[in-house]
């Protein structure tokens, strides 16, 4: 009985190590372009978190007040802080109301009797947009949908505020 010997040749050898070498430092570059290209997507996102903006519910009156804050925002692979601003009272049925201050004809910011003329209303110095109290726009003016209303929540007698959604058309 003969045993065959298994030869290996020199091109043969520099052929396996140099294809193992090769895919190996392959896979080194390409696993991290991967995980750089593919992270941000997996990575949960603090969008829809609610952050607490350092207003005590007992402190929300029928009277509008801004209430400004901040929130870290993630865009990908970059970050920033962003500052959120919103118009918060009680309406008529006690219930805690949070409107976004943008404008929705063209993206200005509104102010709660922003005009001496229109007394009790958000008003848009851009072309002169009005919103009622409960934010929805006066009939005749340049806005066409009611201000964005913030997602709340109270927790420990703090308000809490998410995204603005919008409320559709009027
Ligand atoms: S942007 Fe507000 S009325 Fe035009």
């Amino acid at each position: 009985m003969s045993e065959k010997k298994q030869q290996v040749s020199r091109r043969q050898f520099l052929n396996y190590t140099l294809t193992g070498v090769g895919g190996f430092m392959a896979a080194g570059m390409l696993v991290p372009m991967l995980r750089m290209a593919v992270d941000p997507v997996l990575k949960p996102s603090a969008a829809g978190d609610l952050q607490n903006v350092g207003l005590a519910v007992e402190d929300i009156t029928t009277e509008p007040q801004r209430v400004d804050w901040k929130i870290d925002q993630v865009d990908g692979w970059y970050e920033s802080e962003v500052g959120k601003t919103a118009w918060v009272f009680r309406n008529e049925n006690d219930e805690i109301l949070a409107l976004s201050p943008i404008c929705k004809h063209l993206g200005c910011v509104v102010s709660w009797e922003g005009s001496e003329e229109y007394p009790n209303e958000f008003f848009c110095p851009c072309h002169d947009g009005r919103y009622y109290k409960d934010g929805t726009n006066v009939p005749n003016t340049p806005p066409l949908a009611p201000l964005d209303e913030y997602e709340q929540k109270v927790e420990n007698g703090m308000l809490y505020l998410g995204m603005a959604k919008p409320r559709g058309e009027a």
